[in-house]
């Protein structure tokens, strides 16, 4: 499985110039390795794309040298192209529960509604959120990300819709007053939620806890009454539809894969990924551990949400939960 499933081939997903392919290059030279060297002599620092000099020690997250790589080639992804899609299932979503409750304290509409976006990466579903009226902080752990989304926002003129570069695990010990002021937080493809797994031993308590911390954050970020919603990848179907080279911890859930990833100028860079994986029942588990109230898990796919009961041939699950008045 590719780890931002999608329709389009690999060519396009990893964003290269026309005419160029990523089979063009070679294993040897992508990694920059030197003449006569494999990529087996190369370092995990080089595979990572750290800057010269630099090592793992010197980011707070394996994605950061992703994102700085990447940039704004990004949003090339074929994932990213159902954001408006995304934007407005969640918030049909939102108003149904909310309307469900019946009481004038619940916001009855969807304009200024206070939203966070935990892993915004560039900002893609905070911007659209922006444009709909909504008040969004988008947080990241990748500074690339959180400069390409600040200035996306000024030149959308939304004033309302700021970023922050943090760990989100970090973000109320950092930022108290934030605790329960949002209406809405969400965590959509991978961000931040999803993505804790990473270089270190798969059965180390780092890796079993994972996630736990963001979804704390989360749930305690949320004004009570306030939603929750998740996305997570389906750990059905990454047992199912296994990439060779894919390797699948099944006491994690931790999907780690090899791929490339391409910056604007058609640059590639070797990338390492850890992906968690999840069951309906796990993300429903979790979100009680945290204090939250689980309503519902969908099965959706990226540009495809709603509110489908989840199969074990979804490629993610998203999870609705609400935060205990
Ligand atoms: C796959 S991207 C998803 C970005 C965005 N949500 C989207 O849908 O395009 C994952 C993002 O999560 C961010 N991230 C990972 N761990 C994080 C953490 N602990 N705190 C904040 N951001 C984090 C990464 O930097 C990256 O931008």
């Amino acid at each position: 499985m590719d780890w931002w499933p999608g329709d389009v081939s690999p060519k396009a997903k990893l964003g290269c110039p026309e005419g160029a392919t990523p089979g063009d290059v070679s294993m040897e030279a992508k990694l920059g390795c030197p003449e006569g060297a494999t990529p087996g002599d190369v370092s995990m620092e080089a595979k990572l794309g750290c800057p010269d000099g630099a090592t793992m020690a010197d980011f707070d997250h394996w994605f950061e040298p992703l994102a700085d790589h990447m940039g704004s080639a990004y949003l090339r992804y074929s994932f990213t192209k159902g954001t408006d899609n995304e934007v407005d299932a969640i918030l049909q979503l939102a108003r149904r529960v909310w309307s469900a409750d019946g009481t004038a304290s619940e916001p009855p509409a969807i304009r200024n509604l206070r939203v966070l976006d935990v892993g915004c990466g560039p900002g893609r579903h905070s911007l659209a959120l922006a444009r709909r009226g909504c008040t969004v902080l988008g947080v990241d752990i990748a500074e690339r990300f959180v400069d390409l989304a600040t200035e996306a926002a000024t030149a959308q003129g939304l004033a309302h819709c700021r970023f922050l570069r943090v760990d989100a695990a970090n973000l109320l010990a950092d930022h108290p007053d934030l605790a329960g002021s949002f209406d809405l937080v969400v965590s959509l493809c991978q961000g931040a939620f999803g993505v804790s797994g990473g270089p270190v031993a798969p059965r180390s308590p780092a890796t079993l806890e994972l996630d736990e911390p963001i979804l704390t954050t989360m749930a305690r970020a949320a004004r009570p009454g306030g939603l929750v919603v998740v996305s997570a990848f389906s750990a059905y179907f990454q047992a199912r539809h296994r990439d060779e080279g894919d390797s699948f911890d099944a006491e994690s859930g931790v999907n780690h894969e090899h791929t490339e990833v391409m910056d604007d100028d058609g640059r590639v860079m070797q990338a390492e990924l850890w992906t968690t994986c999840y069951t309906p029942r796990e993300l429903r588990l979790l979100a009680r551990a945290v204090g939250l109230h689980p309503l519902a898990v969908h099965g959706v796919s990226p540009g495809r949400y709603g509110e489908r009961p989840p199969t074990p041939d979804d490629h993610e699950f998203l999870l609705v939960a609400r935060r205990r008045r």
